[in-house]
C-alpha cells in the first residue's frame, strides 16, 4: 500500500497533484443459495452490444492511427499523484509528462477540482487530448469507511456487500474518481499474512460470490455513468499464498490447487465483467506474476476470455530486477509480452519499450494491443465523450460522508461482528448499572476504520467509548480506563505507525495503568475489555509471526478476571488470532474486526442487543501458529486421525489438537438454532438432474436472529484426492423466536465438478456426502449416489 501524505506539496505541483487525503436486514427466507453462480442478486454488467463494440473499434482505430509510438507508450504509464510516503519510487515530473502525452492514468489524486485541473493538463496541452483515467484504492468504503473486507465477508450477505461497494463507488466518483483497485480476492489461509484483512478469507466458493457482488457494486450496470467506478480485481494471482505468510514472498503450488482453490474468485470477477485486473507481486512457478505469460495470457485471456486491461502492482515490473530476471529493459519487455498493459509507477515501459521495439525485443502489435485496451477502458468510462464527467463539485459536497451513508455503514458493521463465545447469556449487556470500559482500543477513533481506508478521515470515526455513551441511555454509567498499551514492545508499535501515529502510547508504567483500570472495574457491574491489534498491525507489509494477544493486554485481562466480575472482550482484529487462553477464561468474546467510520455505535448496538450478531468467520482461527496453514477444506491423508485424541502414526501433532479454535463458518447469536435432519429429494441421482436437500432450522431461543445455513459437499471417491468438505451453498435466514423454516438447496452436477489432474472441469459418478449446518464443523449429513 502507498498512503498519500496529508502534507501539501510545494506550490508548483501542489496545486494540482497533491491531495489532502490523510496519510497515511433482514434477509428473506428461501433466498436462493449463492451456490452456482446464478444465485445471488448480482446481475452481471451487460457486455457491450455488437454495434457499440463496432462503434468503439472505429473510434479507437481512428485515434490510434494518429498516435505516434511515444504517445502509445505514454498511455501504458500509470503514475501516482500527490506524494507517496512509502516505497523507494515516487512519480516525479508528472505535470510535464502529462503535457507530453506520457501518462495514461494517475492514481491517488482526489477531489473534482484537482482532478479537473490534472485532466485539463492532458486535454489542453497534450497533442491528441487523450483523457487521463483516475484511480485509487477504494477498498472498503471511501470517506465513509465500511468494515474491513474480512469483516464484510463475515456477514455472508451478498446484498449488503454489493451495497457497500455501490456506496463506495458513489462517494469516490463524486470525488472525481473513475477506477478502483478493488476487489482484492486473494484466497488467504495464513493469518500471519497481514493482507488477510483485505481478503474474504479462505474459501473459493464464498470468495467468488463476494467477488461478483463487489464488481457489480462498483461497476453497476453501466460503466459510463458518472457514479460508477471501473473495478480492478487483484492480485492476480495467488498472492494470498505467500510462503510463511511473509508479504511479497514466493508462491509455489500445484495447478490443481490453483484451479480448484485459488483461481475461482478471480474468474468470478472476470465472469462478472470486471474492467481490469492487477498482477501480483509474487512469483508463480518461478516467474513473477507481472511477467508470467501463462497467467496473464493463457489463463486470463485465452481460458477465461478476459478482454479488459491488466495493470501491474506498484513497481512490480521493476521488482522483477530483484527477483533476478534481468535489467529494467528486459523485465519491461517480459511483462509486455506476458500480457501486461499498464505499468504502475515504475516507468519501465515509458523508458525502455521504444528501445526494445527497435531491437526486436517486443513487437508493434504488442504495444498496440496494450494501448488499445487502455483506450477502450477510457472509452467505456465515457471519458472521450466528456473527460470531466466525474468532476461535479456539487456531488462532492452532497454525496460524501453523508448522514445516510454513515447510517448504512453502522448497520453494515453490526452485521459483520462475530460472537465467538457467550456463556450464560453474558451478552447482551443490560441497560442499567455501571460498565467499566477498559483496554487500549476502547477510546481510539484512529484505529476504527482499519487498514486500507486511505480516504477515510479517522478523526471523524466514532470510538467505542463515544459509541457506548451514545447508545447506552441514561440508566447506564460508563467508567473508562485505558489499562494497557496495545503492546509492551514500543518498537513494534512504531513499526505499525509508519503512515502516521495510530495511537499515542501511555508512558506510565504497566502497573499504574492496570491499577487505574481496576479502580474503574471496582465500581462496575460488568467489564468490557476492548483489546486486540492496532489497525496497521494488519494490511500490507504487516505480517506477524505471533498471533497471541500481546503480553501487556494479557496481563490486564488477568487482573480484570481476578476481580470476579464478568469480563466481556471486544476483540479488534484484522486476522484470526490465537486467543485460546482468552477463550478458556472469559465468558464472552465479540469479534468486531475494524468496523469502519461507525464502528463505535455499531459495537454498542450489538453489545446492548439492539442488533443480534449474525456474522460467521470466513477464515479459521488457529489454536497456535504451528497449525498454520489451517483451513476447513483440507484433503484427507492416508493416515487420518480418528477422533480427537493423539494417535501414534496418524496425521496429528504431539502438542496440539488438529482442530482449530473456531472453525470456518462459525459464529454465535443471542438466540440458538436447532437443525433437523436433512431430507434429500432422492438418494439416487442420474445425469444432469437436480437434487434438493432440505433441512428445518428452528429458532429455539428467545429473540429474533439470523442464521447462515451452510451446505457442504464431499466427493467420497474420485480420481483425485478431494477435500473433506467444500462449501457449495449458503442462505442467511431470519427467524423469530420459536419459528421454524425449511431451507432448501439445489445441487446439480455443477456443484460436483472439480478440476482433475488434467485440469479438466469434470464430475465423476459415485457417492457424495451432503452436509448442512451452522458452521463447517457442526453439520448434519446424508449421502447420495450420483450416476452418469
Ligand atoms: C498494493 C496494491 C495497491 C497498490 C496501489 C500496492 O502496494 O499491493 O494492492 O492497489 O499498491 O496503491
Amino acid at each position: 500500500m502507498r498512503r498519500i501524505s496529508s502534507i501539501f506539496l510545494p506550490m508548483a505541483i501542489c496545486s494540482v497533484l497533491a491531495m489532502p487525503v490523510r496519510i497515511t436486514a433482514q434477509v428473506k427466507a428461501q433466498q436462493p443459495a449463492a451456490s452456482s453462480t446464478k444465485s445471488r442478486p448480482s446481475a452481471i454488467a451487460p457486455a457491450q452490444s455488437l454495434p457499440e463494440q463496432a462503434k468503439m473499434k472505429t473510434f479507437i482505430d481512428a485515434l490510434m492511427k494518429k498516435m505516434t509510438l511515444d504517445e502509445k507508450i505514454g498511455q501504458l504509464n500509470l503514475l501516482v499523484g500527490g506524494e507517496a510516503t512509502t516505497g523507494s519510487v515516487v512519480s516525479t515530473g508528472v505535470e510535464d509528462k502529462i503535457r507530453k502525452g506520457q501518462v495514461g492514468g494517475i492514481f491517488s489524486v482526489t477531489s473534482p477540482q484537482r482532478i479537473r485541473k490534472v485532466q485539463e493538463l492532458a486535454i489542453n496541452n497534450s497533442r491528441l487530448k487523450i483523457p487521463i483515467i483516475f484511480g485509487l484504492d477504494v477498498i472498503h468504503g471511501y470517506r465513509t469507511a465500511f468494515p474491513i473486507p474480512l469483516a464484510l465477508a463475515a456477514s455472508w450477505d451478498m446484498e449488503l456487500i454489493e451495497r457497500s461497494a455501490r456506496m463506495a463507488a458513489q462517494e469516490a466518483s463524486a470525488d472525481g474518481l473513475n477506477w478502483t483497485f478493488s476487489p482484492m480476492v486473494d484466497i488467504s489461509r495464513d493469518p500471519r499474512w497481514g493482507r488477510i484483512a483485505e481478503s474474504s478469507g479462505e474459501d473459493p466458493f464464498l470468495g467468488s460470490a463476494i467477488a461478483k457482488a463487489m464488481v457489480k457494486g462498483y461497476q453497476g450496470d453501466d460503466l459510463s455513468k458518472n457514479n460508477t467506478l471501473m473495478a480492478c480485481v487483484k492480485h492476480f494471482a495467488l498472492y494470498g499464498a505467500s510462503e510463511a505468510g511473509r508479504d511479497y514472498h514466493s508462491v509455489d503450488m500445484s495447478r490443481i490447487k490453483m484451479y480448484n482453490d485459488y483461481f475461482p474468485p478471480y474468474k468470478a470477477a472476470v465472469d462478472a465483467g470486471v474492467g481490469s485486473v492487477m498482477s501480483s507481486f509474487n512469483d508463480v512457478e518461478g516467474i513473477p506474476a507481472t511477467g508470467n505469460k501463462w497467467l496473464l495470457t493463457d489463463v486470463l485471456r485465452k481460458q477465461w476470455g478476459f478482454k479488459g486491461l491488466v495493470v501491474s502492482d506498484y513497481t512490480s515490473v521493476n521488482e522483477m530486477i530483484d527477483h533476478g530476471l534481468g535489467d529494467l529493459q528486459a523485465v519491461s519487455a517480459l511483462s509486455l509480452k506476458a500480457g501486461l498493459d499498464m505499468d504502475m509507477v515504475g516507468e519501465g515501459f515509458l523508458t525502455t519499450l521504444r528501445k526494445s521495439l527497435q531491437e526486436g525485443k517486443v513487437t508493434q502489435p504488442e504495444i498496440d494491443n496494450a494501448c488499445r485496451r487502455i483506450l477502450e477502458a477510457k472509452y467505456k468510462l465515457g471519458l472521450f465523450d466528456d473527460p470531466y464527467r466525474y468532476c461535479d463539485e456539487n456531488r462532492a459536497k452532497t454525496e460524501i460522508f453523508t448522514d445516510a451513508n454513515r447510517k448504512i455503514a453502522r448497520e453494515t458493521a453490526t452485521r459483520t461482528f462475530v460472537l465467538l463465545k457467550n456463556l450464560n447469556n453474558t451478552l447482551p449487556l443490560q441497560r442499567k448499572g455501571t460498565i467499566a470500559l477498559v483496554g487500549p482500543l476502547a477510546n481510539s477513533k484512529e484505529n476504527m476504520v482499519g487498514t486500507w481506508a486511505v480516504s477515510a478521515d479517522p478523526s471523524k470515526a466514532t470510538s467505542l467509548l463515544d459509541g457506548l455513551k451514545q447508545v447506552a441511555g441514561s440508566n447506564v454509567n460508563i467508567l473508562y480506563a485505558r489499562g494497557a498499551n496495545v503492546t509492551e514492545d514500543s518498537a513494534l508499535e512504531a513499526r505499525t505507525s509508519i503512515f502516521g501515529k495510530l495511537m499515542e502510547r501511555d508512558n506510565r508504567n504497566a502497573d499504574t495503568l492496570i491499577a487505574e483500570a481496576l479502580k474503574a472495574a471496582a465500581g462496575a457491574d460488568v467489564i468490557v475489555a476492548a483489546m486486540g491489534e492496532l489497525a496497521e498491525m494488519t494490511g500490507e507489509a504487516s505480517s506477524r509471526s505471533d498471533l497471541n494477544l500481546p503480553r501487556s493486554q494479557k496481563k490486564l485481562l488477568d487482573a480484570l478476571i481476578a476481580t470476579g466480575k464478568p469480563v466481556v472482550m471486544v476483540l479488534f482484529t484484522g486476522r484470526p488470532l490465537s486467543i485460546v487462553e482468552e477463550d478458556a477464561k472469559l465468558p464472552a468474546i465479540l469479534n468486531v474486526w475494524f468496523g469502519g467510520s461507525e464502528a463505535g455505535p455499531a459495537i454498542a448496538d450489538v453489545l446492548f442487543g439492539d442488533q443480534n450478531p449474525s456474522g460467521k468467520i470466513t477464515a479459521t482461527f488457529p489454536r497456535n501458529v504451528g497449525q498454520i496453514p489451517i483451513y476447513y477444506s483440507y484433503r484427507s491423508t492416508g493416515r487420518p486421525l480418528q477422533g480427537d485424541n493423539f494417535q501414534k502414526f496418524r496425521s496429528n501433532y504431539l502438542d496440539v489438537s488438529n482442530t482449530p479454535l473456531y472453525p470456518f463458518g462459525y459464529g454465535l447469536s443471542y438466540t440458538t438454532f436447532n437443525y433437523g435432519d436433512i431430507n434429500l429429494s432422492s438418494a439416487k441421482m442420474k445425469g444432469n438432474k437436480q437434487l434438493t436437500a432440505t433441512i428445518t432450522v428452528t429458532n429455539s431461543g428467545k429473540v429474533a436472529g439470523e442464521e447462515v445455513v451452510q451446505l457442504y459437499i464431499r466427493d467420497k471417491v474420485a480420481s483425485n484426492t478431494r477435500p473433506l468438505k467444500e462449501l457449495k451453498g449458503f442462505q442467511k435466514i431470519l427467524l423469530q423466536p420459536g419459528e421454524s423454516k425449511q431451507v432448501s438447496f439445489t445441487v446439480s452436477t455443477e456443484e460436483l465438478k472439480f478440476y482433475n489432474h488434467e485440469l479438466k472441469h469434470i464430475w465423476e459418478a459415485g457417492e457424495f456426502e451432503i452436509m448442512i449446518g451452522g458452521n463447517s464443523r457442526d453439520t448434519k449429513s446424508e449421502t447420495v449416489w450420483w450416476d452418469k
